[in-house]
């Protein structure tokens, strides 16, 4: 049996030799064949958010809530990062904010266990707006509801103002988010959903104590794309240009060490959150690496890809990160 199955292999092997010339190279990173075994689980080390532990350095990104598929789709991604190891950031809740029909869908701390960081979500305009009217204790309900560990504000400005019924922000978001600060007792995460950050926002984001900077960068699903393609040939022709603008990730791990090196112990928040166009483990351990600080990697719509169906679709792309990870951190290194 063994002898067949050796051959069979090595008549593979002839076949697809010639199919498998490499064209190009990763160039990031150094490979060192010699110099580790085969990796065990452990060789992956424990990264922290909200003073919990995660398994894996990886983060499911915001997504949805509140359309049919929804409830499946957040179950699903619960139960990966419950099994993983990792953190989950909700999509927005703004839907259920004052109304409690589509609450189950966003209600999966019982999936993830209470060991994991776990964030409800809200946009900067609905923060603006519950500060003008005193109705900030509706939201430390709604995490207290949720059961979540804190909240995660995503700072899109660009994407409302692409859509047609978008909101118009009336402050300065780093005066809301520091008002919010002032206002509630939990721990807040800030985000963008596409653009990234530019270095000014991250000198001025650092200085706050909050728990987490998540980048939503360039490079990935991009709202203010989305917005547009919901839009008539000739709005979208028009206004496509400013879509393109923005940084992506690699960029901003560049502006975020700069930073944390200038403020020094300014620096309050700590902790990055990398995310927008992480392709796979490789990129996500790149990214990690080159960052100076406690940083996990991200990502929204590949976890999406596999998340809409059974929940065995969604376990095998997550063991393929986890076996890829524990590969990179057994025998590559970045060049810089
Ligand atoms: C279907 C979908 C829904 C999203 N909804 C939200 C949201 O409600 N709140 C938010 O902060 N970000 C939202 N995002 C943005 C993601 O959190 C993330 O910043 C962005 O998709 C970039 O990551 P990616 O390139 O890995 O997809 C959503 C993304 C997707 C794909």
């Amino acid at each position: 049996m063994e002898t067949n199955q050796t051959s069979s292999r090595k008549q593979d092997h002839i076949e697809l030799a010639f199919l498998s010339q490499t064209a190009c190279i990763d160039s990031r990173f150094y490979y060192e064949p010699l110099l580790s075994a085969h990796p065990e689980a452990t060789v992956i080390p424990q990264k922290t958010i909200a003073n919990k532990a995660l398994q894996l350095p990886l983060w499911v990104s915001s997504m949805t809530g509140g359309t049919l598929q929804a409830g499946v789709i957040n179950r699903n991604l619960a139960m990966a990062c419950n099994e993983f190891g990792m953190g989950m950031g909700l999509g927005s809740c703004r839907i259920i904010l004052k109304d409690a029909t589509y609450f189950e869908d966003f209600n999966v701390r019982q999936y993830l266990g209470n060991e994991l960081p776990f964030f409800a979500n809200l946009g900067i305009a609905q923060i603006e707006e519950l500060l003008a009217l005193n109705q900030i204790p509706l939201l430390v309900d709604l995490i207290k509801r949720l059961d979540a560990d804190g909240l995660i504000v995503h700072v899109n400005p660009l994407q409302e103002w692409l859509q047609p019924e978008g909101d118009r922000i009336k402050f300065a978001p780093i005066d809301t988010i520091k008002r919010l600060i002032d206002k509630i007792d939990c721990k807040i995460i800030v985000k963008e959903v596409g653009q990234g950050f530019g270095p000014k926002s991250f000198v001025e984001l650092l200085q706050l104590p909050i728990e987490a900077i998540e980048f939503g960068a360039h490079g990935g699903t991009n709202f203010a794309t989305l917005e547009l393609l919901r839009q008539p040939d000739y709005i979208k022709e028009l206004l496509t240009p400013i879509t393109k603008i923005g940084h992506t990730a690699i960029e901003m791990v560049d502006f975020a060490n700069l930073a944390v090196n200038q403020l020094g112990d300014k620096a309050l928040c700590r902790n990055l959150i990398i995310s927008g166009g992480v392709k796979d483990f490789l990129d996500g351990y790149y990214l990690i690496q080159k960052a100076n600080t406690n940083a996990v990697y991200a990502q929204a719509s590949a976890f999406l890809k596999h998340a809409t169906g059974d929940y065995e679709t969604l376990r095998n792309y997550c063991e393929l990160q986890k076996k890829g990870l524990q590969t990179c951190y057994s025998y590559l290194s970045i060049k810089s």
